[in-house]
């Protein structure tokens, strides 16, 4: 196990290139199983990318990663289960579900259990995959799937805009026969970015104006390449570790689009923003104004998985902000650590009201989860004195040379191991 020992109160300024989206590459990688030979690029290194290449060689796949790009061939496919530890290793190794039960027609898999943003139910999933013609039964805490004769597509309506149910189903969807429709299904960035990897492929996949999803079953993929959209969450997660130092950052190769319910919160912050291509750049305030109200929806709302970040930014605001997390119902630990360092956050359920302080201290602090942990490493950039960030996996689950790319910009960071 490692940590991250952070010296604060340095302004980060400089340029940072952002890397491949994970949470487009996890769900395009299990894509890749309906696809002979897939070559990936802008694929970022991960501890979850790991993850999800260990579940492919663990079927039978042959995984290449040559730098940022990654080939994956599938023709050697020898089995269709997925053993507790690989689904344990990564929460969302649900979205494999779909892909392997599309090519194979059956799936054993273990139920992914909990994680630390609490419960993370797979109902969606199920109920849409068993619309599609997946018969599920649960052994032991493993998943036994079949398919009687073949998948045939179905209209489903999701009653809540679930990304990895939607990830699965389309999986499922795109060789099955037939057309499928989803109603109410993610808009976020990755889902579009998945279909267009699928489109490439050779599926027949349509997003309406509504957000509605269209799939038109084919009888099956071809060979093709693909360049990963860039990661907007690292990028949210950037600006606020700069906005809270006072700094200046200049970010390339990002979508600045997929950030538009970000953007009027840090302005609000008092954060100057100037857009242009695929570059952001970003002024931060001497000391950020609090946020009036932050509430995560799904997208195209403020992305839940920027809350974490955005809370730390307000830790030493002027004022009192207020976060409402709407997805998640555990998705405030990284609250208590925080509270370490001298924040005070008081939690109500969903809601976290942030009395801005006028500084804060450095602190020894435990990552909780992905983004919480790199909020707490955000707060230790602008505290007095050093502190130390220690189960750092869960930030190398996410986070792309994080402590490199904080260095990079002036940040004193880091990483030992404990
Ligand atoms: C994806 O998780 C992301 N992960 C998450 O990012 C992100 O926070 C989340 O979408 C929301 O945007 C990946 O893409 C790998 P959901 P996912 O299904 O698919 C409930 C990060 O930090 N739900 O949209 O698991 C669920 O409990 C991670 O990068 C059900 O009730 O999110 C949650 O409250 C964290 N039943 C809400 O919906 C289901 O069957 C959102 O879940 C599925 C979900």
């Amino acid at each position: 196990m490692s940590k991250f020992i952070i010296d604060g109160g340095r302004k980060l300024t400089g340029e940072l290139t952002i890397h491949g989206a994970k949470n487009s590459v996890l769900p395009i990688l299990a894509a890749t199983l309906l696809i002979d030979h897939s070559t990936i690029h802008n694929c970022p290194s991960l501890t979850d990318v790991d993850a999800s290449f260990n579940i492919l060689t663990n079927l039978g796949c042959q995984v290449v990663r040559e730098g940022n790009s990654v080939t994956v061939q599938t023709q050697g496919m020898n089995g269709c289960t997925i053993p507790e530890h690989l689904m344990r290793e990564m929460r969302s190794s649900i979205v494999f579900l779909g892909a392997v039960v599309a090519r194979c027609g059956k799936a054993v898999i273990s139920m992914p259990g909990g994680c630390e943003l609490g419960p993370r139910p797979i109902d969606l999933h199920l109920s849409s995959l068993e619309k599609l013609g997946v018969t599920i039964k649960e052994d032991h805490g493993y998943l036994n799937c079949t398919v009687e004769d073949k998948l045939r597509g179905a209209t489903i309506s999701l009653p809540f805009p679930s990304v990895g149910a939607t990830e699965n189903i389309m999986l499922a969807a795109c060789t099955a026969e037939g057309e499928t429709i989803i109603h109410n299904p993610a808009r976020e960035p990755e889902i579009v970015d998945l279909a267009n990897f699928l489109q490439r492929a050779g599926a027949r996949i349509h997003i309406g104006e509504n957000g509605t999803i269209y799939i038109q079953g084919v009888k099956k993929l071809y060979p093709t390449e693909h360049t990963v959209i860039p990661d907007r969450i690292a990028a949210a997660t950037y600006l606020c570790c700069t906005a809270i130092t006072g700094g200046e950052v200049l970010l390339k190769n990002v979508m600045p689009q997929h950030l538009t319910a970000v953007f009027p919160v840090l302005e609000e912050a008092g954060c100057r923003l100037r857009c242009a291509g695929g570059t952001i750049h970003l002024e931060g305030p001497q000391r950020p104004r609090p946020l009036r109200m932050v509430r995560t929806m799904p997208y195209p709302g403020f992305p839940t998985d920027a809350q974490s970040p955005m809370m730390a930014l307000s830790c030493i605001a002027s004022g009192t902000s207020v976060l409402v997390e709407n997805i998640f119902e555990n998705r405030y630990k990284h609250a208590y650590e925080l509270t370490r360092m001298g924040a005070r956050i008081h939690l109500e359920g969903r809601v976290a009201v942030v009395e801005g302080v006028p500084k804060l201290h450095g602190a020894r602090v435990v990552c909780t989860d992905l983004r919480g942990g790199a909020a707490l490493c955000c707060a230790a950039l602008a505290a007095e004195g050093q502190s130390e960030v220690t189960k750092i996996n869960h930030i190398e689950r996410g986070y792309q040379d994080f402590d490199k790319n904080l260095r990079s910009l002036g940040a004193i960071i880091k990483k030992v191991s404990e």
